[in-house]
């Protein structure tokens, strides 16, 4: 298995802050597959939606999948929907410890309306939004970790996620994996 920290949830379920926090806790990189795409691609979320359709940026997801197995030891935000395929929990816990950051459906709906563009909310209903939220927790719940995010800041997330993930890392007091300090 992978030493990747590999962060899924819904869209609003605050991967991207949390692991931000986590990263520089851990003295470890932040990747986000949502960065690496429109760096790939050199425009926005978007844009890609607008302008090459869902399949296309699902196609891309695939490719920066891929592109994860060269990673090790990051912390790494995924996409809303980049785990909610056939096969994908397992691949992702392939990579490292993937950890679920849940929310009840209408805080995470609330936070996914208030920030950012978010193509897969737009011109949907909330209850087509809730049905897209049922199907994908089947998904999410794969992960190795669940931590719940209802009524909790994102450093409170983080202090929790450090206690749940303490024996998977073998963290030393520095926070990196033990042994890499005698190198
Ligand atoms: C999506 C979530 C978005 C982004 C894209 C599609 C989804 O990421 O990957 O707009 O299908 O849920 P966030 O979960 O960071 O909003």
């Amino acid at each position: 298995m992978g030493d990747n920290v590999i962060l899924v949830g819904f869209m609003g379920a605050g991967k991207s802050s949390v692991g931000r926090l986590l990263a520089r806790r851990l003295g470890r990189c932040f990747v986000e597959t949502d960065d690496m795409i429109t760096a790939q691609e050199g425009r926005s979320i978007p844009q890609i939606f607008a302008q090459r359709g869902e399949a296309h940026f699902r196609a891309l997801e695939d490719e920066a999948m891929r592109l994860l197995a060269l990673k090790s030891g990051d912390v790494i935000a995924t996409g809303g929907g980049l785990p909610c395929r056939d096969g994908r929990p397992q691949a992702l816990r392939a990579l490292g410890t993937v950890v679920w950051l849940r929310g009840d459906f209408d805080v995470v709906y609330e936070r996914a309306q208030r920030a950012g563009a978010r193509p897969m909310l737009a011109g949907r209903g909330r209850d087509e939004i809730e049905a897209l939220y049922r199907a994908r927790e089947p998904y999410y719940r794969q992960a190795d970790v669940t931590i719940d995010t209802t009524g909790v800041n994102p450093d409170q997330v983080v202090s929790t996620l450090l206690l749940a993930l303490h024996d998977r890392l073998s963290l030393s007091p520095l926070g990196r994996g033990q042994g890499e300090g005698a190198r």
